[in-house]
């Protein structure tokens, strides 16, 4: 595996890949990788000639104290990626991709601000900048998101339906852990305690389905009931909850597929998760 620290070099390098007809497939990470990256790679690495894996821990994302505290080690994430038969890591310096006089945003406007996005447009502005970049530095044919942030997924694919961007969205299924917490770096921030308490999460979850597939349709009694679900853990601070259509994440159209999401705090540390429901 080759590791490319400097945008130019990468492009250099994909542009070769391309040029001799080599299908290229990236899959973009903030790092400390979990099985959920593994689960994307695996797929990546079944549908494409050359895999590319992006650690960047982007700042535009988050709040100062958030982003010097996300968990990082470069040195155990890369020998993930070697045995993962990935071909390039792409980990990008801040200052490399943001350098002085770094003025420009990438921002969806009206979807952005659906679910909890009028709270933290901030972020998803970041999401969708450092991805547009990305794309532009590593130009893949196919790039893997989880469906675990179906905000993240919406915003993106209507980013890259917006801009033409020539690269295929692939959304790949939540990985979780044997009680059905969803993979996610930020569960090694939990302690033991906390841990058990985020168990609840995909319980609450999982009770909302069960009483749509019972026929329940009125998604703002449904939503509050998942609140009062979740605030059951004492742990646990419900920080969003919301049961929409999954494709507009809008509450009251009714198509296909039912999203529903929750975002909470457990001792200062930010989780979220959902279920879709189609019928
Ligand atoms: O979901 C993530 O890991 C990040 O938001 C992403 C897409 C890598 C952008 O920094």
């Amino acid at each position: 595996m080759k590791t490319i620290r400097k945008p130019g070099a990468m492009n250099r390098e994909t542009g070769a890949l391309r040029a001799a007809g080599r299908s290229l497939g990236l899959v973009p990470t903030l790092g400390c990788l979990h099985l959920g990256h593994l689960a994307l790679i695996k797929k990546a690495r079944r549908e494409n000639d050359v895999v590319a894996v992006s650690i960047f821990v982007n700042p535009l994302q988050f709040k100062p104290k958030a982003y010097q505290a996300y968990p990082r080690d470069l040195e155990q994430d890369r020998r993930e990626l070697e045995k993962a038969g990935v071909d390039f890591l792409f980990a990008p310096r801040a200052e490399d991709m943001y350098p002085e006089g770094f003025d420009t945003r990438v921002e969806v406007l009206d979807l952005v601000d659906k679910l909890e996005g009028k709270s933290i447009r901030w972020h998803y502005r970041g999401v969708t900048t450092v991805v547009a970049k990305l794309f532009n530095i590593v130009d893949p044919h196919r790039a893997y998101f989880g469906r675990k942030d179906p905000h993240q997924l919406a915003l993106i694919r209507r980013m890259v339906a917006d801009l033409n961007f020539p690269v295929k969205i692939i959304a790949v299924p939540t990985i979780r852990e044997p009680d059905g917490l969803a993979h996610s770096s930020r569960n090694t921030l939990l302690t033991p305690e906390e841990r058990v308490a985020a168990s609840a999460i995909p319980r609450a979850l999982g009770a909302i389905e069960t009483m749509i597939r019972q026929g329940a349709t009125d998604r703002q009694e449904l939503t509050m009931e998942l609140v009062t679900t979740l605030a059951m853990e004492p742990l646990i601070k419900v920080d969003f909850a919301a049961v929409v259509d999954a494709e507009t994440l809008e509450q009251d159209v009714f198509g296909k597929s039912v999203l529903i999401h929750a975002a909470v705090i457990i001792g200062g540390k930010r989780l979220t998760d959902n279920r879709v429901v189609t019928s």
